[in-house]
């Protein structure tokens, strides 16, 4: 496809509810927010947002994000920005101001907690819909990220009655503050085996309440949770979700399993459903390598089948298969995540039929592994990302001057196929 075509069709206005975006391109969920200790917006954070809203994108989805004190507590980093406490709305607010200046919209993204990828705290074991566990297998990882022996998650406790109410009540107080701080929408997610994507499928939903069982009480806690945001913030506040699209678990229900739950998600009233590849027991479906998941395997397909609000897909780097996506209806919406980071003005290029000129994510995961580490958030194909609230010529902080090196050290070696290699062997011996 000529870039020509490509910018044609990313450059059709859509609305969502009543809520306009100049184009179909979205910056997906990322935790790189670099919040302030007490886990507010930093300069950097809206730094890092604004340079994207002035690269030209429809609509940001930011990640990254705890809604509720649960998620706060077994958060896997430290990165967090907070939507927990009132206190954050001032700061909150500031971050919406600097890209609704470059009349891009604001999405919040609550994940209701970690489940079983959440870190345990004394008296505090992790909970999921069922006490089913996460097995990674070593060569299910993403490309870039080696673990030897791969990683067995704590057996998580079933969660009472009253922990989920707890999650579901907090994200509707997530979301009214969202909607105090001028953020245009929220997006409740439930996926990659976090807490709420453990109730989508029976493989890891065996209760016998009224959380499981059929595919309409694997949907009540996405329900109860988007019934509550309405009845509070009304019919036009933006209320999107992001679901597991599939699984990719031979054993598991497949796509079409997950669209009977998006039917009921749907019927609560979304504005959007944003389709997460994967699981974490098939990691590299989500960070993928390579273009086509969702759309070579049919999942985009089985959904728009099954739904009509607007879809976001995600997967597609080269803009010729993103552009083919909207072009043959399979998605309303295009979500690029890791592309936002190597290139800001990835959307200017591709609505301007500058394609070509993009830079290109080169899928290795370094950011990931940063993440992972807990180091600030950088990439390897953009010099200037983490960077963007640095004045020109200013020199980094004395910290940098240790921090780096080790930071270095510590990615060289886990990065090394021959040391972790290494590592692997003397786990086996
Ligand atoms: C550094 C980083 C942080 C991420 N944090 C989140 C997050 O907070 N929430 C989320 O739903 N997905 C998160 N993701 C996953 C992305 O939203 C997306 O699913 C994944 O990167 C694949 O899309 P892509 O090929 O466009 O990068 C993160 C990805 C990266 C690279
Ligand atoms: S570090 Fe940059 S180039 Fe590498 S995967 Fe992440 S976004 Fe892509």
């Amino acid at each position: 496809m000529d870039p020509e075509r490509i910018a044609a069709l990313f450059s059709k206005p859509l609305t969502i509810n009543k809520l306009g975006l100049a184009n179909r391109v979205v910056m997906g969920p990322m935790a790189a927010n670099a919040p302030t200790k007490a886990g507010g917006p930093s300069d950097q954070t809206i730094a890092f947002y604004e340079a994207r809203a002035k690269g030209g994108v429809g609509m940001i989805i930011a990640g990254g994000i705890v809604a509720t004190k649960r998620s706060l507590a077994e958060a896997p980093g430290k990165t967090s920005l907070r939507f927990d406490e009132d206190e954050f709305i001032p700061d909150l607010r500031r971050v919406a101001d600097a890209v609704h200046k470059y009349g891009v919209p604001i999405i919040a993204e609550f994940i209701p907690g970690f489940g079983r990828m959440g870190r345990p705290g004394r008296g505090r074991p992790i909970i999921s819909a069922s006490p089913k566990n996460v097995v990674i297998p070593e060569d299910r990882f993403p490309a870039g990220m080696l673990v030897p022996g791969g990683q067995v998650t704590s057996v998580p406790d079933e969660a009472t009655i009253e922990e989920i109410e707890t999650y579901e009540r907090e994200m509707i107080d997530a979301a009214v503050r969202a909607h105090k701080a001028g953020w245009d929408g929220v997006e409740i997610a439930f996926h990659m085996s976090y807490f709420g994507s453990s109730f989508l499928a029976p493989r890891t939903n065996w209760r016998t309440d009224r959380y499981g069982g059929s595919a309409e009480n694997r949907a009540r806690m996405l329900v109860n949770t988007i019934s509550g945001i309405r009845q509070k913030l009304g019919r036009d506040y933006v209320v999107g979700a992001r679901m597991q699209a599939d699984d990719y678990i031979p054993e598991s229900q497949g796509a079409a399993g997950f669209a009977e739950v998006a039917k009921f998600v749907e019927q609560a009233g979304i504005d959007y459903l944003a389709l997460s590849p994967g699981c974490y027991e098939t990691m590299d479906t989500n960070c993928a390598a390579k273009d086509g998941v969702l759309v070579k395997d049919g999942v985009a397909r089985t959904f728009r089948e099954a739904l009509k609000v607007p879809l976001i897909v995600q997967g597609q780097h080269k803009p010729a298969n993103a552009a083919e996506v909207l072009e043959q209806g399979l998605g309303d919406l295009i979500s690029f995540a890791r592309p936002m980071l190597a290139d800001p003005e990835l959307a200017n290029k591709l609505l301007s039929g500058r394609s070509d000129d993009i830079v290109r994510c080169d899928r290795q995961n370094t950011c990931v592994r940063r993440m992972i580490f807990g180091m600030e958030m950088r990439c390897t194909v953009n010099p200037t990302m983490g960077l963007e609230s640095r004045k020109p010529g200013s020199l980094p902080p004395a910290r940098r001057l240790i921090q780096v090196p080790i930071e270095n050290a510590v990615l060289g070696l886990t990065g090394s196929k021959a040391v972790m290699g290494l590592v692997g062997k003397m786990m086996k011996k």
